[in-house]
């Protein structure tokens, strides 16, 4: 007998009636909800522009503070859905596109920077997936640090970025198409420091290596 039969049949069984039950004694609480809802909907609110005796220039609709960073850029941030508009107007590198930015301190420095703000909160600061937002419940990423992603070309990654990826939202308004190199470098350099072929060590690192894995 198959393993899925004995397991599937009592459970499906036991979920109809489950769900009957369920629907009978729920029912008239959700209808409750509903109306509750309904009040929300209609709850007291400016429309654009209305006057507002509450701030000083009596307006409701206020100036943004000085030094406040938009929330998207370029050449999709005016529409609706700016991050979604901006992410579809990109151009895509060729799959086999070199990274432009050089390998120096400054770009990985850049690069660790902006990760820890856009990335680090889902994907961790290692990279691992293990993030504050994922433990929070948002669906966890696959960690970098996997065959297949240290193998994906640089492209891929740029790709992702830009238009996003399942769950993962579109960061082309965030994200400067420089950033977003600089941000593929530093990943580079996280799945390095996981996972660094002995030949690849500079002869002093790899003498202590050898000799720690002794
Ligand atoms: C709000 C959470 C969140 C943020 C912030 C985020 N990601 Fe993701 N990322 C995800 C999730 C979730 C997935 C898996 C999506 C799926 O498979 O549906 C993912 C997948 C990926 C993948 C793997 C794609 C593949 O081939 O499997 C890469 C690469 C990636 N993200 C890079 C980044 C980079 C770089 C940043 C920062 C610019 C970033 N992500 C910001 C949640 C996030």
């Amino acid at each position: 007998m198959n393993r899925l039969d004995t397991i599937d049949r009592p459970r499906s069984k036991v979920g109809l009636l489950g769900m009957v039950l369920l629907g009978g004694l729920l029912g008239p609480g959700l209808a409750g909800c509903e109306n509750a809802m309904q009040d929300m909907y209609d709850q007291p609110r400016y429309e654009p522009y209305e006057p507002s005796p509450l701030f000083d220039n009596g307006n409701s609709m206020q100036d943004p503070q000085p030094g406040t960073v938009a929330m998207a850029a370029g050449r999709g941030a005016d529409a609706s859905g700016a991050q979604a508009a901006s992410a579809q107007l990109e151009p895509l590198p060729p799959p086999d596109a070199k990274n432009p930015l050089p390998l120096t301190m400054a770009v990985l420095e850049r690069g660790r920077e902006r990760y820890e703000v856009y990335c680090a909160p889902c994907h961790s600061r290692i990279g691992d997936g293990d993030g504050y937002i994922t433990r929070r419940g948002f669906p966890q990423p696959p960690s970098f640090h996997q065959d297949r992603l240290r193998q994906a070309p640089d492209a891929h990654f740029y790709q992702v970025i830009t238009g996003g990826y399942g769950a993962m939202l579109p960061y082309a308004g965030r994200l400067a198409p420089q950033d977003r190199w600089a941000i593929i470098r530093y990943i580079r350099a996280l799945q390095l420091s996981q996972h660094a072929p002995l030949q690849q060590l500079p002869d002093k690192v790899r003498a202590e290596a050898e000799a720690a894995l002794k």
